[in-house]
């Protein structure tokens, strides 16, 4: 027994030497002083023994207990000055600066395009989607351009490879606006929504023209609406995505499925309407097409168009985008550089 004893000391010492930091401190008490660790178990099976040499042996194991107990205490003493000391000379240094993790973020366009939508919703529009890929019924003859409308000209315009009666009449959409046909379609006014989605032409791309683009397209139906809630709208709009004291131009300007159609430039942010490089010397930022839309295609869709009327515009996010932040390059967006996005 005293052997044991004697063999228990030993192997305990020896590992307290080897264990150098606080968790092996730790487990080393567990292992040999815990209340299932080897000093206890020996402790236990004392009862076994004559009442003499129960005395001895228990007197020889609660010394051995006290001194491993204070072995253990003069170990974290020394465990915890060598960390102090590591420190102080600087062989650790405390002052490297750890791995940052890369955080993601949301694409610029994918920014603007939330608040413009946060913009619309707050004055009441409803966000609804429509699909990408469109006929060439909702894309062009709902809107009143027929097949040789000369607006057809101003989107090339990317057909699908589906024929219906030896024609194409499939195409991806080249904008937003086949939505209002679909919105009426489906629903009785009063309506407001605004649809959010990517439209694709067949464009040589350029700093300003891309192959793809972002649309937000708005629609508002209802008795008695007129211009001057199309301009307060989008007058309000404006205010809040280009700040405060943005003025706003109204042109005449020609869609075949809005009339009047007008539209909307703001006074240039960069040189306040001097002229400059970013408005091309015309202190004017021409940013939507709008309009109030056409009696005819009220009446398609079967509403009295002499009870209701209605305002629609089409906003290019891309653009804004631009704007917002003096980006000169549409093709930036796509180029999928990260030293260009994470900027945003
Ligand atoms: N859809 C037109 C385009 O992409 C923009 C537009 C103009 C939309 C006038 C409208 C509108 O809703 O009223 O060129």
């Amino acid at each position: 027994m005293i052997d044991e004893l004697k063999r228990i000391e030993e192997q305990a010492r020896a590992e307290l030497v080897a264990a150098a930091d606080e968790a092996s401190l730790e487990a080393w008490r567990v292992t040999w002083l815990g209340r299932k660790g080897r000093l206890t178990s020996v402790l236990r099976g004392l009862t076994d023994l004559p009442i003499e040499k129960r005395r001895r042996m228990g007197a020889a194991a609660n010394s051995l207990k006290q001194a491993l107990d204070s072995a253990l205490a003069l170990r974290q003493e020394q465990v915890q000055k060598e960390r102090l000391a590591i420190i102080e000379t600087g062989r650790l240094d405390v002052t490297l600066p750890g791995r940052t993790k890369r955080i993601g973020r949301l694409h610029p366009v994918t920014q603007t395009l939330r608040d413009v939508l946060a913009a619309f919703v707050s004055m009441g529009f409803s966000i609804v989607e429509g699909p990408e890929v469109e006929s060439d019924y909702y894309n062009f003859e709902a809107l009143r351009i027929g097949k040789d409308h000369p607006a057809r000209d101003t989107m090339d315009t990317l057909y699908v490879d589906i024929t219906h009666d030896g024609e194409y009449d499939v195409v991806m959409r080249t904008h937003t606006s086949p939505n209002q046909v679909r919105v009426m379609e489906k629903t009785r006014p009063p309506i407001r929504v605004v649809v959010p989605g990517r439209c694709y032409r067949n464009e040589a791309t350029d700093p300003t023209h891309e192959w793809m683009q972002t649309q937000i397209e708005l629609l508002a139906v209802d008795e008695g609406i007129s211009l001057s809630d199309l301009k307060g709208t989008l007058y309000e709009f404006a205010k809040r995505i280009f700040g405060q004291e943005r003025k706003v131009r109204f042109r005449c300007d020609y869609f075949p499925f809005v009339e009047p159609g007008a539209e909307m430039a703001i006074d240039c942010m960069i040189c306040g309407g001097a002229g400059c490089r970013t408005c091309d010397g015309e202190g004017w930022i021409e940013v939507l097409g709008s309009g109030m839309v056409h009696p005819e295609i009220l009446s398609n869709m079967g509403y009295d168009a002499d009870r209701y009327t209605g305002f629609a515009a089409g906003l290019g996010i891309e653009r804004i985008c631009m704007l917002r932040y003096g980006i000169e390059d549409i093709r930036l967006f796509y180029a999928n550089d990260l030293r260009f996005l994470k900027q945003f």
